[in-house]
């Protein structure tokens, strides 16, 4: 489907009228990769209207500890594993310890690594300027019209960015850098996240729900709380409800993926371990129809299988990675957490949550 988003291209920034063109919506089966380098506009710009998020995020390990790794003892031998030489963080490394830019490297895994590339800046290419463009010399978010909402949203998202309602997208992005797919660096001795959740992950230093009132670091996204176009009912607890389950799901797409291309070793066995445990925690949510669908796809494949390996491991864990990560989409994309019935979310936070309002 094509749309005309004219009203979007001339943010009251923008200071050249330029020729409107209309793009494709990606509708589906694209997924996150690696951050797009060339449209990596950087966290200090971010921080001219997001400031409380930026010191946050200052204080995490991803800005203080994620790029020092990169000159840690056990580094060479990492780099060597892969072949890499020269610059650890313009390699490969630098896709999960930092943020590549057209020509430099942010020092630290920063906004764009999980919001996804801004840029191009001034351009209805890029979310920078469409995403918070209410409309001409609009800046009250309550006086725009809801048709331009409506666009608003849709052209940020169609131009790469993972919004909080995204929430497939974004525990996409965490786990396909913490469970660590790769499967060289696993068996060189790389440690993976293998306690990562999403929930727990997201609460604690990494929490910056700021949006609304600066101030105070809401317990969940304070724009996807706010009834203004939501409607009322949207909690805190069903917004994690949702995050677990989602998250959950997540982590068996992208450990299925794994597991369709190990070889046998210590890679195969970190990921068989961690498919197992997840299909644990997702048999207690059987009665959530996406998660039903999800263990219908993994149940096809016979259990002792994941300690043998063979040609046909590519088909069978990816194909039930496609099926997996279908019903994560989806129900990432139609649920506000208020329809899963009883889920035991965790209630630890990995670190301490900045300027707790
Ligand atoms: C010119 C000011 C401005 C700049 C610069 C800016 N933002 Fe925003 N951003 C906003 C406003 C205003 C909103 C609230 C939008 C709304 O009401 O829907 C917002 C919302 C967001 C949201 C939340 C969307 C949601 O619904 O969950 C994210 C994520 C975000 N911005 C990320 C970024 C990142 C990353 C950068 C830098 C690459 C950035 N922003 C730069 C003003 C800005
Ligand atoms: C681009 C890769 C990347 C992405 C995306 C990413 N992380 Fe990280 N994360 C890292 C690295 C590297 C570290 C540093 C590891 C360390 O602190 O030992 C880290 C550290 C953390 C820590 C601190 C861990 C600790 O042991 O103290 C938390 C919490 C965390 N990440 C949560 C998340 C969550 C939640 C998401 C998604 C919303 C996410 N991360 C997305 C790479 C990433
Ligand atoms: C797919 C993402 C990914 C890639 C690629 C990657 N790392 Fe990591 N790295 C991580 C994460 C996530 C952690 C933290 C894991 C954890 O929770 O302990 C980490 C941890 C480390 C550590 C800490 C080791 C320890 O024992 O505490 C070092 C050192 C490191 N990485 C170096 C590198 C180097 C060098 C490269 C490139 C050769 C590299 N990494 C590539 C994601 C990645
Ligand atoms: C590790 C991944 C990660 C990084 C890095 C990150 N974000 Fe987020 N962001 C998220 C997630 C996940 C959420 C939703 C959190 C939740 O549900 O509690 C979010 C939510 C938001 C929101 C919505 C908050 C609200 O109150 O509605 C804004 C705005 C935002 N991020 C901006 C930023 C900016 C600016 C940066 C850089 C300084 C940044 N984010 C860095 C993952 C990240």
């Amino acid at each position: 489907m094509m749309i005309a988003i004219a009203f979007l291209a001339v943010p009251s920034t923008t200071t050249s009228q330029a020729a409107v063109p209309s793009f494709a919506i990606v509708t589906s089966g694209t997924l996150p990769g690696a951050v797009d380098a060339a449209n990596v506009i950087g966290h200090e710009r971010c921080g001219k209207c997001h400031a409380s998020e930026v010191g946050a995020w200052s204080g995490s390990s991803h800005a203080k500890k994620s790029y020092n790794l990169l000159s840690h003892e056990k580094a060479p031998a990492f780099a060597k594993a892969l072949g890499v030489t020269g610059n650890l963080a313009q390699s490969v490394c630098g896709d999960c310890h930092a943020t590549k830019q057209a020509d430099t490297v942010i020092q630290g895994v920063s906004c764009e690594s999980c919001h996804g590339a801004s840029g191009p800046e001034r351009s209805i290419k890029g979310w920078f300027s469409i995403h918070s463009y209410y409309g001409k010399d609009l800046k009250d978010r309550k006086k725009e019209t809801e048709d331009h909402y409506k666009k608003r949203i849709a052209a940020s998202h169609a131009t790469g960015m993972n919004s909080s309602s995204h929430l497939y997208e974004l525990a996409k992005n965490c786990l396909s850098c913490h469970t660590v797919p790769n499967e060289k660096l696993v068996n060189a001795g790389h440690p993976t996240s293998s306690r990562f959740e999403l929930v727990e992950w997201a609460q604690g230093e990494v929490r910056h729900n700021f949006q609304i009132d600066q101030t105070v670091n809401a317990k969940s996204p304070s724009l996807w709380l706010d009834p203004h176009w939501n409607g009322k009912g949207r909690t805190s607890a069903n917004r994690k409800k949702l995050m677990y389950v989602v998250g959950q799901l997540v982590d068996l797409e992208v450990s299925l993926r794994s597991r369709a291309t190990a070889t046998e070793g210590d890679f195969a066995t970190v990921v068989g371990r961690r498919i197992s445990s997840v299909l644990r925690k997702l048999k207690k949510l059987d009665h959530i129809p996406a998660v039903a669908k999800a263990l219908a796809a993994v149940e096809k494949i016979d259990r002792t299988a994941l300690k043998t390996f063979g040609a046909g491991d590519k088909k069978l864990y990816g194909d039930a990675a496609d099926a997996v990560g279908a019903a994560a989409r989806a129900i990432s994309g139609s649920s506000d957490g208020s329809d899963l019935g009883e889920v035991d979310v965790p209630d630890d936070a990995v670190g301490e949550a900045f300027l707790d309002g």
